[in-house]
């Protein structure tokens, strides 16, 4: 996966890989943040900013839902956001025409104060080095009274059988697992993250527990691995290798039960308000 601390390079390199095998996991989450946002969304002259917004799915999503909104996507990489752009082109609707992307880094929002109308951000939070710091930038833009929405991981990631096969099989093979670089910091539990929300000033906040689930099929699964999550191992491999990584896995796969391949991950989804 790539360097969660470097998210210009990072994912300026896999942006492709990202929106191919990791944005469909997320999807559910990221569009599930839509039916939490005010109602008054659908008038005239309304604004969302979306922080962190990758390949744009949110506010993709959310100018479709919403014929009258104007959206800005903000990301640290422009690769991401050249993706976003394709989105919303390949959307139609004038959804291009009603959604601007800025490359700039969540800490330094490139907006004008009281701004926006809602903030969102989807799995970004967990990435960057300083949270007050965004936290503090998200409440500058936001109008008085509006909300920011979000969600990301929560610890406690549950193991996982096909992900501990794998790297059976790995060993087995006297593959080298490249260390890992510095990782993503998820919030210890929904109370954590809404303190941390009260501390930069939100009110009327609240976070909850969610889950992220998804049954895998071995093989997509595998391609998940072999392209994302454990790329830095697949990268070194010469192409028989690779297949042999690949075949054995599978071989190994095959004698999982269909129910081990239910995956879930604990999520937290949090809401707050800037104060009048
Ligand atoms: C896991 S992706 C999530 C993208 C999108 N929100 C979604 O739900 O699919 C994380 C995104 O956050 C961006 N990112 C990471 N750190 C950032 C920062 N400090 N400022 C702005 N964007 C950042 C990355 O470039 C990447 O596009």
């Amino acid at each position: 996966m790539p360097d969660a601390t470097a998210p210009a390079s990072g994912y300026d390199r896999f942006a492709a890989e990202y929106e191919r095998w990791w944005l469909p996991v997320l999807a559910t989450a990221t569009l599930g943040l839509l039916d939490r946002l005010p109602p008054d969304l659908g008038r005239d002259d309304r604004t969302l900013v979306d922080v962190g917004s990758g390949t744009g799915i949110l506010p993709v999503a959310a100018l479709r839902r919403w014929p009258r909104l104007r959206a800005v996507a903000v990301d640290a990489s422009s690769g991401m956001l050249e993706l976003a752009r394709a989105a919303a082109v390949a959307a139609g609707d004038g959804v291009a025409s009603r959604l601007e992307t800025r490359v700039a880094d969540a800490a330094e929002l490139p907006l004008a104060d009281r701004s926006a109308d809602v903030v969102t951000s989807s799995f970004m939070i967990q990435l960057v080095p300083d949270r007050a710091a965004v936290l503090s930038e998200v409440l500058r833009v936001l109008r008085p009274g509006a909300t920011f929405a979000g969600v990301t991981w929560r610890s406690g990631e549950l193991p996982f059988e096909p992900e501990e096969v794998f790297f059976d099989v790995v060993d087995d093979l006297g593959i080298d697992v490249p260390e890992s670089g510095p990782q993503p910091e998820p919030y210890e539990s929904a109370a954590a993250a809404a303190d941390e929300l009260r501390a930069a000033g939100f009110v009327e906040v609240t976070a909850g527990d969610e889950w992220l689930q998804r049954q895998w099929r071995p093989v997509d699964y595998l391609d998940l691995l072999e392209y994302w999550t454990a790329d830095d191992v697949f990268a070194p491999l010469a192409d028989e290798r690779r297949v042999r990584l690949r075949d054995e896995t599978l071989r190994r796969f095959g004698r999982l039960p269909h129910r081990d391949f239910a995956w879930r991950a604990p999520l937290v989804s949090f809401r707050g308000t800037r104060p009048d």
